[in-house]
């Protein structure tokens, strides 16, 4: 079943429910913020205290970065990118197998995005819900120029706790450490006891997140950089729409195409990156 909900404030989204799995999706970045399997707990990470308002993007779910991963050139363009908080128009929905729902959503260019960006393109979402959560980010040159791109689904996790929280599937691969910026290499699983924010390089093989009663895996494709985040105690402190305790809750693992990932596109071309979590 798929239903359209208004909050008060008027922030739209929408609500999807199977046998298998339940999500919602927000208009405003075609923003998954809810997505569970039937009779588990919650995948996906959401602060008790993000705004659903137009023009603040939500703290949690998967927020699309798009089309630069993190900060611009120009410093007063948004950090990830204007796809995150522009509203998306969802295009169409099949509900005919009962344990899986598939949408689209998508998101052209138009005046406000060509202040930003001054390219002609068309973005699509498709994203499935069952008992796996499937998003594919396709997005279509429709300029007369080459661009290049950035991207990232910046998928929030949730936890029990950081402390019992371990990743696997990124030993020996090279990193960037956004907190030094120095090239490092990972050796063995990766845990929490400070604040970490890398861009793992070269990532093929499936990521796994170990928390202390189940495994949530990450099998990505046209990605090939994998950004793990964790703010710890003094970074969330200073950000918006998070409690004082959220980074013990949460941490990121981002399917992305960054740094020396970037794609160029033609005009006319098409490129397209997915990931699958189950
Ligand atoms: C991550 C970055 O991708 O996003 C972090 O690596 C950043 O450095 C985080 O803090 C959250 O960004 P924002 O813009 O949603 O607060």
């Amino acid at each position: 079943m798929i239903v359209h909900k208004k909050l008060a404030n008027g922030f739209e989204y929408i609500e999807i429910k199977n046998s298998a799995a339940e999500a919602k999706i927000a208009l405003q970045g075609a923003h998954i913020f809810h997505y569970k399997r039937a009779d588990e707990e919650q995948i996906l990470w959401l602060s008790e205290v993000s705004d659903f308002e137009y023009g603040k993007a939500i703290r949690g779910g998967v927020p699309i970065c798009w089309p630069w991963f993190g900060f611009n050139e120009n410093k007063n363009l948004p950090q990830h990118g204007f796809a995150r908080v522009s509203m998306w128009e969802f295009i169409k929905s099949d509900e005919s197998d009962e344990k899986s729902s598939s949408l689209i959503f998508r998101l052209t260019h138009g005046s406000q995005t060509l202040k930003m960006w001054r390219y002609k393109f068309e973005l699509e979402l498709h994203v499935t819900i069952s008992d796996k959560l499937t998003m594919e980010l396709k997005t279509t040159n429709l300029d007369c120029e080459s661009f290049v791109l950035t991207q990232a689904l910046h998928t929030y996790f949730k936890v029990s706790h950081i402390s019992h929280a371990l990743i696997k599937g990124l030993d020996k691969k090279p990193y960037l450490d956004a907190l030094t910026w120095k090239n490092e290499i990972q050796e063995g699983d990766i845990t929490f006891n400070q604040e970490v924010d890398r861009v793992y390089q070269e990532v093929t093989d499936e990521i796994i997140l170990r928390d202390e009663n189940r495994e949530i895996h990450i099998k990505n494709s046209g990605s090939s950089s994998t950004v793990v985040w964790n703010p710890w105690i003094e970074k969330t402190l200073r950000m918006s729409a998070m409690n004082e305790n959220a980074y013990e809750h949460m941490l990121c693992i981002e399917s992305a195409n960054a740094f020396d990932d970037r794609k160029v596109l033609k005009p006319q071309s098409s490129y397209t990156i997915k990931a699958v979590i189950f």
